[in-house]
């Protein structure tokens, strides 16, 4: 993977993803240390380029790759020449020019990492965009399960949500279904895209059936600045139709795992109790996350270079 772009899990093969989550494994005893720094990455420069609000992914990109000894700069679009008109094309030059050895970018409209990944010398990872793709967030999912199960063929996992305007839900359907998982989704019928099933997963309306005899169930956030009115008649009725409790969870395996990309709008698309409290992996998954953004920096930024 040295020197290539991660734009998305679509494009990836299984035994790249496996390779990824083998080396995040690897990863996670640096964070276990009492000095959490390996010089793995020294003299290397990585830039987080975030475009759009983000807590988890951002953070866990720099603290990653600090972790691995790179230099890490964090673009910020306040305070840039964004706001003297330069475009993103040529801001993502500029930075380019500079010689980083990675550029994670982060943008609400999707296909913008691609086309910065087809202006640049350096190597691009996708850290979100639009409702495309969102492959370390998925990556993280996939670790974390294999880490609670103990292996993903053969299980299955229910997505509940915003199904149409998700990347993290693209993702990882193509991921688990890539890793051998039965995958379904659920929600209202406006928020399952049609043609849905052609990417080997089963449509559901009803949350009970989609849930029953889950291994993992993953509720995803509402987007409620956006959605109400649009997609579900209030965030009452959502909340009482696929909001996810312990009583609606019991129709899952007794030991279902239950996940959330974060962040949560509690007693919406999750009640807080749940949130807070086995069997959520919640902090686990953010955890996992700095493992798997070392492995990918490690993959993409390490050893040869450009
Ligand atoms: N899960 C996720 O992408 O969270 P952030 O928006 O906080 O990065």
């Amino acid at each position: 993977m040295i020197g290539r772009d991660l734009l998305g899990i679509e494009d990836l093969e299984r035994l790249e993803i496996e390779r990824i989550l083998e080396t995040a494994e690897r990863m996670k005893e640096v964070g276990r240390r009492e000095v959490k720094k390996v010089p793995t990455l020294r003299g290397r420069t990585i830039v987080n380029l975030f475009f759009e609000p983000s807590t988890r992914t951002r953070t866990s990109f720099e603290i990653a790759g600090k972790r691995l000894s790179a230099d890490v700069v964090n673009f910020s679009s306040r305070g840039s020449s964004l706001k003297k008109a330069e475009s993103i094309l040529d801001t993502a030059k500029t930075l380019d020019a500079m010689d980083p050895d990675a550029v994670v970018v982060r943008h609400e409209v999707a296909g913008v990492p691609k086309q910065i990944a087809d202006a640049l010398e350096a190597p691009v990872i996708n850290a979100g965009d639009g409702a495309h793709e969102h492959p370390s967030q998925a990556l993280l999912d996939m670790l974390t399960v294999r880490e609670q199960k103990g292996h993903i063929e053969g299980l299955t996992v229910t997505i509940v949500g915003d199904i149409a305007h998700s990347r993290v839900a693209r993702s990882n359907i193509y991921g688990f279904t890539k890793l051998g998982a039965e995958v379904r989704v659920a929600g209202p019928p406006t928020m399952l895209p049609a043609g849905i099933e052609s990417l080997g997963v089963k449509a559901y309306t009803n949350l009970r059936e989609s849930i029953e005899g889950a291994d993992v169930v993953m509720a995803l956030r509402i987007q409620m600045e956006r959605l109400e009115g649009a997609c579900f008649p209030s965030v009452r009725e959502y909340a009482a139709t696929f909001g996810l409790d312990r009583a609606k969870l019991r129709f899952a395996k007794e030991d279902a795992i239950v996940m959330h990309p974060g962040p949560v709008n509690r007693g919406v698309e999750l009640a807080a109790e749940l949130a807070d409290h086995r069997p959520s992996v919640i902090l686990d998954q953010v955890r996992n996350g700095v493992a798997l953004r070392m492995a990918l920096l490690y993959l993409v930024a390490g050893r040869g270079g450009r």
